[in-house]
C-alpha cells in the first residue's frame, strides 16, 4: 500500500487523523516531529532556540530522504514540512499526500493553549496565524494531491473522506 502523507499548518489535525487512519486501517504511523525530537534528544521547542529553525528544517528533508524506500505508512508532518521545494517534490514521490485545513479561527482556537510551537510562541494571535496560512497557502497546495477541509467535521468523518480517496 503506497504511504499516506499528511501535511497541513499547526492545528489542523493531522496528528488526531493520523492515529485514527492508523489504528482503523492498521498502517504503522509516523509522526515527523516525534521521530526528529526522538533522534535529537530534543523538544521542537528545544530544537529551535538551541539549533535554530534551518537545522530542524535540515532533519526534516534528511528524514524525508531516509523515508523514501519506505511504503505502507501514515506520515503525518510537521506544518512546516511543505515550505523547502525540495521536500515538496520528496513528498509527492513519497505517496499521497493529504492536505488538511482549517480556517484561520478554527486553527486558532485548537492552538492557543499550546506552547510548544515556537513559531507562534510570540505570536498567538489571529491576526498573524492568518497571515501565516495565507502566506504558505500556495506551497500548501502545490505539494497536495486531496484537499480536506477539517472545519466542523469529527475525526472519524476526515478519516472516512481519506480512506474513500485511497481505496
Ligand atoms: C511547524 C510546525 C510544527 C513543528 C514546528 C514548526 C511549522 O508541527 O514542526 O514547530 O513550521 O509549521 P505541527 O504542525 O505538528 O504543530
Amino acid at each position: 500500500m503506497k504511504n499516506i502523507i499528511l501535511i497541513g499548518f499547526m492545528g489542523s489535525g493531522k496528528s488526531s487523523v493520523s492515529h485514527h487512519l492508523s489504528y482503523t486501517l492498521k498502517m504503522q504511523e509516523i509522526d515527523t516531529d516525534k521521530y526528529i525530537s526522538d533522534e535529537q534528544k530534543m523538544s521542537i521547542p528545544e530544537i529551535f532556540s538551541q539549533k535554530g529553525e534551518e537545522y530542524f528544517r535540515d532533519l526534516e528533508t534528511n528524514l524525508l530522504k531516509n523515508l523514501q524506500n519506505k511504503n505502507s505508512l501514515i506520515i503525518s508532518c510537521g506544518g512546516g514540512m511543505p515550505l523547502r521545494e525540495e521536500n515538496q517534490k520528496l513528498l509527492k514521490i513519497l505517496g499521497t499526500v493529504f492536505l488538511l485545513t482549517a480556517s484561520p479561527e478554527t486553527t486558532f482556537n485548537r492552538v492557543k493553549n499550546n506552547n510548544n510551537r515556537p513559531l507562534l510562541n510570540d505570536n498567538m494571535n489571529l491576526e498573524y496565524i492568518t497571515k501565516m496560512i495565507e502566506s504558505r497557502k500556495d506551497k500548501y497546495l502545490k505539494t497536495a494531491d486531496f484537499v480536506i477541509d477539517t472545519d466542523n467535521k469529527t475525526i472519524s468523518e476526515i478519516c472516512n473522506e481519506i480512506k474513500n480517496l485511497v481505496d
